[in-house]
């Protein structure tokens, strides 16, 4: 959803690092991408349409003279990606550079009235009147950091802005509302970013900037204050993240998303090491609530879903999951001594925040899981919790999925401890079980990868795929049918097994690919009934299925997790599922990282 970067430091080469750091940003949106220096008073840009490898070798950014500057790479929002409407865009007499990640709801009448005031526009987007409205400012006289927080105070909608003006070489103006926005502190230079990888080959200090918040930066000092113009101290927000420069490089794979698949056993490691204080107090919060709502968006959801199941089965709970961006539909029903729990990976995505506030506002209390420390939901939650999945590049979530299920599942049996329904040894005795996951992970993708790779080539070749499953196994199909259907365009469509006959089955012919998910033992029978339905129209059945179970028999292809253990089972399933959809990708010759129409972080609604 754009990823916007800026960094100055005394005799750097600006265009060189901003290039460096968009690549690390190309997740966020890969439709056009741009760069604007500032040297001698001057403002080079240098900007296009297309993916930043082909646009830095047609421009070439290192080229760009200059120790200050801003980057941007697009997700089209508001008009077509063009060279025109790639960012930064400047203002009439080229003072002013911005970059924008959001959306400038009231654009159009600021427009209409700089129009009226003798500006004429280029681009077809809303982020060009920042520009415009800036420099009508400093024309009106105001110094440059009056000149943007004016301009900054007449913006609805959501931003994270970057910005340079020719009067002041020594500084980058920037604010947020709803997007996302880091300040990493160098060693000699100092950047901004809507993430922190952007910037973590230079430094791991980072300080996040809150919603309403807005300053400037140069290299010895950074500047922030609130929307009422009170000083915020930069020191006291200081966090050192314990992220690596290698977890946002490729490291010898081909694509960050076999990467990512492969790094599992590890970050679900890291992510149990992680079980502490925090996991108790979310668990107790969760469980002091009168019902439980949980929330999220995508994969998010699938882990989300996953929670709510297993927490009921555990509990006898009333635990309700939605997608967050229904939010105005769940609130009538919800009430102040409920709880929600929000899921984000990012700690970003817009919907699930504004379902966040909504039960922040009925009085509810909210407990977060995310995998970024600092982001806004964990930050606007009254207990957070963090996998430690490590940074994500892939936009195809994957090792941030198996994590959210891996710390969903400890806080599920925590809350279950609280309600009586397992006592501190059944705790004990299946944080062991869990320690048992990532050697399993690895198990799975050691014997399954070449399995991936040879299925992939009949999958390549289809239009459409079903993947069922009932009970608990049903958020791993819903997950195996997205992960195939974003990043191999192939259409598949994950449904509960029993309702595929009220409809679904219509489309199935001879040859027709059906997943099958079988985590609950107690539902294998049914699930069977299903198999054999399918099996009757000529589908192809591919079953993912534990070990010892009785399906294998009935399918066609059949994928045998080594564990029968029902709390580990989902975990460990949805990795064949994300090899295939990985390999299907791979095979059709499309870029799994990168999936058409697709941004990591969305922070629109
Ligand atoms: C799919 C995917 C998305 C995200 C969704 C929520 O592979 O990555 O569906 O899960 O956009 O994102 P977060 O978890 O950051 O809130």
């Amino acid at each position: 959803m754009c990823g916007i970067v800026g960094v100055i430091g005394n005799g750097i080469k600006a265009g060189q690092i901003l290039g460096e750091c968009l690549r690390k940003l190309e997740y966020r949106g890969y439709d056009s991408v741009g760069v604007a220096t500032l040297s001698s008073g001057k403002i080079r840009v240098l900007k296009g349409a297309g993916k930043i490898d082909e646009v830095d070798a047609r421009l070439c950014f290192s080229c760009l003279e200059g120790d200050v500057g801003i980057g941007h790479t697009r997700w089209a929002t508001h008009g077509p990606p063009t060279d025109e409407n790639a960012h930064p865009h400047t203002d009439c007499r080229g003072r002013v550079a911005v970059v924008h990640n959001g959306i400038i709801e009231n654009y159009i009448e600021l427009k209409e009235e700089l129009v009226r005031r003798g500006h004429s526009f280029r681009s077809q987007t809303d982020t060009e009147v920042i520009a415009h409205l800036i420099e009508d400012n400093l024309a009106r006289g105001h110094e440059p950091y009056t000149a943007f927080r004016e301009t900054v105070l007449r913006l609805k909608g959501s931003y994270a802005l970057a910005v340079l003006i020719s009067d002041t070489p020594d500084r980058i103006y920037f604010a947020r509302r709803h997007s996302p926005l880091v300040i990493g502190v160098g060693d000699k230079l100092v950047f901004l970013a809507s993430d922190i990888p952007a910037f973590l080959e230079y430094t791991r200090k980072v300080i996040p900037i809150h919603d309403g918040e807005l300053g400037y930066a140069s290299q010895s000092t950074i500047v922030i204050e609130n929307i009422k113009g009170e000083a915020i101290s930069p020191e006291g927000r200081v966090i050192f993240v314990d992220w690596t420069p290698e977890s946002a490089r490729k490291e010898g794979f081909p694509h960050f998303m076999l990467k990512e698949i492969h790094e599992q056993p590890r970050v679900i490691n890291d992510t149990i090491a992680g079980f502490g204080r925090d996991y108790e107090m979310g668990a107790e919060m969760l469980h002091s609530g009168d019902t439980i709502f949980v929330t999220a968006a995508g994969t998010s959801y699938h882990a989300s879903m996953y929670f709510a199941l297993l927490t009921a089965k555990l509990t006898g709970r009333k635990v309700i999951p939605f997608i967050s961006s229904e939010y105005e539909s769940y609130i009538h029903s919800a009430s102040s001594g409920d709880v929600l729990l929000a899921v984000s990976q990012s700690g970003e995505t817009i919907d699930t925040l504004m379902a966040l506030r909504a039960f922040k506002a009925l009085g509810c209390k909210v407990v977060s899981l995310t995998n970024v420390i600092g982001s806004v939901i964990s930050r606007e939650s009254d207990q957070a919790v963090y996998m430690k999945a490590g940074p994500e590049i892939g936009v195809a979530a994957t090792k941030t999925f198996t994590t959210q299920l891996t710390a969903l599942t400890w806080l599920a049996l925590l809350i279950a401890q609280r309600g009586g329904r397992l006592d501190a040894e059944g705790i004990k005795s299946t944080r062991e079980r869990i320690k048992a996951l990532p050697d399993l992970v690895e198990e799975v993708i050691m014997k399954y990868e070449g399995w991936a790779k040879g299925m992939s080539r009949l999958i390549a070749a289809k239009s459409s795929a079903y993947y069922l499953s009932r009970g608990l196994g049903l958020p791993i199909a819903l997950e195996g049918a997205l992960k195939l259907k974003e990043v191999a365009y192939v259409h598949a469509e994950g449904y509960p097994a029993g309702e595929s006959k009220h409809g679904p089955i219509a489309l199935v012919e001879r040859g027709f690919p059906v997943v099958f998910v079988s985590v609950e033992k107690s539902l294998e029978k049914k699930l069977l009934g299903n198999i054999e339905e399918m099996k009757a129209r000529g589908a192809f059945t591919i079953g993912i299925i534990p070990q010892g179970s009785e399906l294998g028999a009935r399918l066609d292809e059949k994928v045998v997790i080594p564990s029968r253990d029902e709390v580990l089972l989902p975990i460990l399933e949805i990795i064949p599922l994300q090899l295939l959809a990985y390999y299907t990708a791979v095979e059709k010759g499309v870029d799994p990282d990168k999936p058409r129409n697709l941004a990591k972080t969305v922070t629109v609604e």
